[in-house]
């Protein structure tokens, strides 16, 4: 456990150095040098971007992670107006990042730059309204052989942010979306064979803080409940998508162009 946790530091420090040196390389490269880049014209009306902000790079970010074209939040021929209503969504959703962002030790430096656990893409994945479904629901062996869980209302004996009532045991319950969302097996947060109440995987500790971080995070969009009663904008599909370490720009694992494969 001590091991997990001190090579998860390690990574996170070896990112942050990483990230530095990957910030001191692009600083070198002149934005207006590279391909496809828009003229160096100075933004006029930035409110949350620094102004050291590679805009082009950043822009063609967010058409590409929303699907969208500039005009979605700009209105033609002029990208210093305000007056498209999604450019001011756009901006609080960049402060959002900033705050959602800094709960992660490996992430490092200001939104755009720097390395990001969690940007524009980990929740929108080329759509404008992000999704908050599993896709695909996850078996595990004993259900490929024909044995389900039963479904029982036998309550949690050592829930610390869940509801005290909360469906843990069986199809229905909550466990069963964490297992889908992540694409793991419960062993990933419980096992160490002891019972599912204990607290030994250092995991099920992190798995408690996501829980409140949806909440925090739920709470910048109208109309949402306490996770994981109500409706909700953001959920762990969202981000996760069936891989314990969600997307972003920066770890990203690019197809290479056509003539370097
Ligand atoms: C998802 C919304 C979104 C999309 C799509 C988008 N932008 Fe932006 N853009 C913004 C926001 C928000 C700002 C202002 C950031 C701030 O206030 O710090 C901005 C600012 C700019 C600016 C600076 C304008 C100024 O003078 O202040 C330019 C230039 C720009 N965008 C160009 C583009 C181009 C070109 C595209 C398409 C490749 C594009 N944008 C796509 C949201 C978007
Ligand atoms: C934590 C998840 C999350 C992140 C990260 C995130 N978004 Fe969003 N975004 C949402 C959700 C959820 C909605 C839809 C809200 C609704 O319609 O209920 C949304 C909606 C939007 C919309 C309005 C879309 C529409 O159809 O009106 C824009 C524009 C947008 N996001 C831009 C961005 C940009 C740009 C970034 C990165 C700087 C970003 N988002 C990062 C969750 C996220
Ligand atoms: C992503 C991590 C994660 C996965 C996967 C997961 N759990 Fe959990 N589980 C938790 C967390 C976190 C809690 C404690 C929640 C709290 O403190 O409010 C918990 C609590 C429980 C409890 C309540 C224990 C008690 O008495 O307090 C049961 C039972 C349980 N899980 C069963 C399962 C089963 C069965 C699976 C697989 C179908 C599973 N879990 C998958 C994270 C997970
Ligand atoms: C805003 C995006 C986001 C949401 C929403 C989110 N997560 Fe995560 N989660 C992450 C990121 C990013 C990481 C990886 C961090 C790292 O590796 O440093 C992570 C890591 C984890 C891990 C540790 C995985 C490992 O291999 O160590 C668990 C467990 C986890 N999340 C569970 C959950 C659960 C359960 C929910 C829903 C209650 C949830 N997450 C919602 C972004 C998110």
């Amino acid at each position: 456990m001590i091991d997990t946790i001190s090579s998860r530091m390690s990574i996170a420090l070896r990112l942050a150095g990483l990230s530095l040196f990957a910030a001191a390389l692009f600083a070198q490269q002149p934005a207006a040098g590279r391909a496809g880049a828009a003229p160096a014209v100075a933004a006029k009306n930035l409110k949350v971007l620094a102004p050291t902000t590679d805009i082009a790079f950043t822009m063609r970010g967010f058409n590409a992670a929303l699907g969208v074209q500039c005009t979605f939040c700009h209105v033609q021929g002029d990208f210093a107006s305000d007056a498209n209503p999604k450019k001011d969504v756009a901006r609080k959703m960049i402060s959002m990042i900033g705050k959602i962002d800094a709960a992660f030790p490996s992430s490092s430096g200001a939104y755009p730059a720097g390395y990001h656990e969690v940007d524009c893409v980990t929740c929108h994945r080329g759509a404008a309204k992000p999704v908050t479904e599993t896709a695909k629901v996850y078996h595990n062996l004993n259900e490929f052989n024909g044995h389900f869980a039963p479904n029982s209302k036998e309550p949690g004996t050592n829930l610390k942010v869940l509801p005290a009532d909360t469906l843990v045991h069986g199809e229905e319950s909550i466990m069963h979306v964490f297992r889908d969302a992540l694409k793991v097996d419960c062993s990933y947060c419980h096992g160490f064979s002891k019972p599912f109440a204990a607290d030994d995987n250092p995991r099920k500790e992190i798995a408690r803080k996501m829980i409140t971080m949806v909440r925090d995070i739920n709470t910048n969009f109208p109309g949402t409940g306490t996770y994981p009663l109500g409706k909700q904008a953001v959920t762990c599909y969202t981000c996760h998508r069936g891989d314990p370490h969600p997307e972003s720009v920066s770890n990203k694992d690019y197809e290479l162009p056509a003539e370097k494969k």
